[in-house]
């Protein structure tokens, strides 16, 4: 179950409802995936191999297929982070610039954690994922993503067009990081 943190108040919204109606005020997609489909396996599995990877693609076909259908995504992929990772500090302070995309930011955490900062309609809040959030940032909304204590996240990433997917950094005053 996702989470809110509004960062100028430190105000906290922990309930499914009320973290539902902000995300939807704000025109962020929030769902959910029954992550009881996975097997023991891949609930804490931060290194997949490529079988692997499409073991969970196909597990979660119908949820990314209506997602897709829904919402004109084209291509998926899965990105798994960890201390496993090559370079995974040097990545996060990258992940950790406010920017922008040309097109909506999907991702559905199938294990692990994160945390999408998003620009709202007062300030910045933080969206704290678990296993089984599906998000998705609106188009041309400044965001940055990075994750969590624990440092490993397993998430699904669709995209209406993966190689037209880049980061705009926006320089905003109102950050305070
Ligand atoms: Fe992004």
């Amino acid at each position: 179950m996702a989470t809110i943190r509004m960062r100028n108040t430190n105000k906290r919204l922990t309930q499914e409802q009320e973290v539902k109606s902000f995300l939807d005020e704000q025109g962020v997609l929030y769902e959910h995936w029954d992550m009881e489909k996975l097997p023991n396996d891949l609930h804490d599995n931060f290194t997949l191999s490529d079988e692997k990877k499409e073991e969970i693609l196909s597990l979660f076909d119908s949820e990314i297929r209506s997602l897709a259908n829904r919402r004109g995504y084209e291509e998926w992929d899965i990105v798994a982070l960890s201390d496993a990772t090559p370079n995974l500090d040097e990545l996060l302070k990258k992940f950790e610039q406010v920017h922008v995309h040309t097109e909506d930011e999907v991702r559905a955490i199938t294990a692990g954690n994160g945390i999408f900062t998003i620009k709202g309609d007062s300030g910045y809040f933080d969206v704290e994922l678990s296993a089984g959030d599906v998000i998705s940032v609106p188009v041309n909304i400044p965001h940055f993503f990075t994750l969590m204590e624990n440092r490993q996240v397993v998430a699904v990433r669709l995209f209406i067009d993966a190689s037209g997917w880049v980061a705009h950094l926006y320089d905003d005053p109102d950050f305070k990081s």
